[in-house]
Order: structure tokens, then sequence, then C-alpha cells
């Protein structure tokens, strides 16, 4: 019975395919190749979800974010911008609207980053680069760093989706292109045009989280977001110093350290262009934050129950179950969740 289902599915396939001799040992191959064929039939659908159109009620989502940023959430920590809320959705939204979806120079959004700049406190600027969400963690809302998602031009429109397109009403809902189908996509240029403002009003030192464990990507590139939009408008006269965080997973090996990989290069690019280069690997600061995810690995056991007798030993009452925090975000990114972002 089984064989007879099997050959029926061989039979299918081969009217499909030209040439087709069913030998034993291409049953295996025609089994895969038919798993995958459904596999992909299935995933396709899923594949064009990834790449949606505009965020509706995009213009609305920014005034409200920009009521939040300036009334609630950044008020008391950061300086605000010169724009009125209404405006600066505003000239967001004319800057890419009824224009092509793939080629929008970055001076289109001039207006919008005019409107939209803040002065950055001293020391603050955090850049990174495939740690987003670590980095945010650490910069804690602006209050001890502060990344471009914490400038009112990156929060407005952080995590939203826009392009333009010629026909009426100037956005596209149903698809907009990745930035690897064209050479300037609309969010791209956006984002080469913000974080060269952000880089531009950096002041003091700065510092730089990137990731040191990935085999497919060095830490640092100059063809990177970093490189290309950011350390080279520092500006020469305001920033002293870059200072390198470079993290790496708990579970996972160094692939470059401060001293070896493009993190060579990097200390060459930025000395060079005047600043003092500093760089640490996995300071006891991101440890902690990782830490507070992996609390029983072995790189976490830290030195509590030494210091506070009776606080860190509360293995000793619950040997068998320790406490389970079940909300581990992920801080790095993952190999192959990055198209359309290659800044980050
Ligand atoms: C919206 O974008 C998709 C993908 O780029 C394109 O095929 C479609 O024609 C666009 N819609 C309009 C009205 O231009
Ligand atoms: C950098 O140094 C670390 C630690 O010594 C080593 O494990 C790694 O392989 C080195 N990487 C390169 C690119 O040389």
């Amino acid at each position: 019975m089984k064989t007879q289902i099997e050959q029926t599915d061989f039979t299918t396939l081969c009217w499909f395919l030209s040439h087709c001799t069913l030998l034993k040992r291409d049953k295996m191959a025609l089994q895969m190749f038919f798993v995958l064929s459904l596999l992909l039939a299935m995933t396709s659908p899923s594949a064009s979800d990834n790449n949606p159109g505009t965020t509706p009620h995009i213009q609305d989502i920014c005034i409200g974010r920009c009521y939040d940023y300036s009334q609630i959430k950044y008020k008391s920590v950061l300086p605000q911008a010169s724009g009125s809320c209404e405006e600066l959705a505003d000239k967001f939204f004319t800057a890419f609207s009824h224009q092509p979806p793939c080629s929008l120079s970055m001076a289109h959004y001039q207006p919008f980053m005019d409107a939209a700049k803040q002065a950055l406190p001293e020391d603050k600027a955090l850049f990174w680069s495939g740690v987003k969400q670590l980095a945010h963690e650490y910069a804690g809302d602006g209050r001890r760093f502060v990344t471009l998602e914490d400038t009112l031009i990156g929060y407005l429109v952080d995590g939203l989706v826009w392009c333009g397109q010629g026909s009426p009403p100037g956005q596209n809902y149903s698809r907009c292109p990745s930035w690897n189908d064209c050479p300037l996509e609309s969010s791209e240029s956006f984002w080469a045009a913000a974080s060269k403002a952000f880089a531009e009003s950096a002041r003091g030192r700065v510092t730089v989280m990137t990731d040191g464990s990935r085999a497919d990507r060095p830490a640092y590139r100059r063809d990177s977001f970093f490189g290309k939009y950011e350390l080279p408008f520092l500006n020469k006269a305001l920033v002293t110093s870059v200072d390198v965080i470079l993290t790496h997973p708990l579970d996972q090996p160094a692939v470059e350290t401060c001293e070896n990989g493009s993190l060579v290069q990097l200390m060459q690019d930025v000395t060079a262009r005047g600043f003092n280069f500093n760089c640490e690997d996995d300071p006891q600061a991101i440890l902690h934050l990782l830490c507070a995810d992996d609390p029983v690995i072995r790189e976490c056991q830290l030195v509590t129950k030494y210091m506070f007798p009776g606080r860190g030993d509360s293995e000793k009452y619950h040997p068998n179950h320790p406490p389970v925090l079940n909300s581990k975000p992920n801080l790095f990114e993952s190999t192959g969740n990055t198209a359309g972002l290659p800044y980050y």
C-alpha cells in the first residue's frame, strides 16, 4: 500500500519532469525534491508578507509617537526639536510620497531632518551594528546612552515601512521593495540620512557596540552603515574618541576580539581621522545585562554568594527548582534575518 502511494507521487512528479527515469537510487532525491517543492509552495505566501507595503496610518503613528516622545518618554531626558509634531509628520510623509520607491535621494528627507534635529548630550551617542536589542537595553531609553532610535528622527519611524508610487495616493500600501532590490530604497535612504545627521551631532566620546562572534560578517565593515554614513561624518572638532564595545553571545566563541580581525582596521580608520580609539571586549556592564537572561550558565556564575552570604545561595533551599525566566529576548541578530537591513 505504502509503495503504491509513493509510486503515484513519483508518477505525478515524472509528469512534470522530462527524461524521468525512476531508478531506485533516484527515489531519495525525488522525495527530497517533492518535499522541498511542497515547502516552497507553502512558504512563498509568507515570504511576500516579509515585504509589506507602507504601514497603514503611518502619518497618525508619527504624530502620536512624536507627542509621546516630547511630552512623556523623552521629555526630561533629551533636548527637544524645533518643529511641531504635525509639521514633522507632514515633512516626513511629503519626502517620499509620489516618489519612485527605488531611488530616493537622501536630500528629499533634509527638510524633515532639519526640523527634527536635536542637540545630543556630550559623551552619550551610541552607534550599534548587529546588536540593536542589546544596544537599546544598555542605552536605557536615552538615560545611559542615546541611540539613533532614541532621537526623535529615529523614534518616529523605527519599525515602520514606507515607499512612494507615482500614481495616487502616492504611497504604495501593498508592497515596498526590500533594500537589496534597489540602489536607494525609500527607507534605506532615510536611514542613511538619519545616520549621517546623528553622527554629525555626536559630541565628546562616542560609543560603538558591535558583535564579534559572527562567522559570516565582521564586526566592522567599511561598507556598513557605520562605515559609510557614521564614522566619516563624526565632527573632528567635536568628537574626541571612539570607544568600541565588542560583545559576544555568552555561549559563542569570539571570532574577533579588540586585538584582531576587523577591529584592527577600525582602529586604523578611527585614528586616521584624529580620534582616540578604545576597545573593550565584553565589558562587565554588558555581561551583567546578558546574564540577566542566562543566570545559571557558567559564564554568569557571579561572586554574590561570597560578597553577600545568604543572598546568592538560594539554590540551597530550592536545589531542584531554580526560578525560570521565560521571557528571554534575543539580543543578538541571528544569521539570515537581516535581509533588507544592511546596516543592522
Ligand atoms: C506597489 O509596489 C509593487 C512592488 O514594487 C509594484 O509591483 C506595484 O506596481 C506598486 N503599485 C503601484 C500602484 O505602483
Ligand atoms: C582573534 O583572537 C581570538 C582570541 O585569541 C581567537 O579565538 C580568534 O580566532 C582570533 N581571530 C582572528 C580573526 O584572528
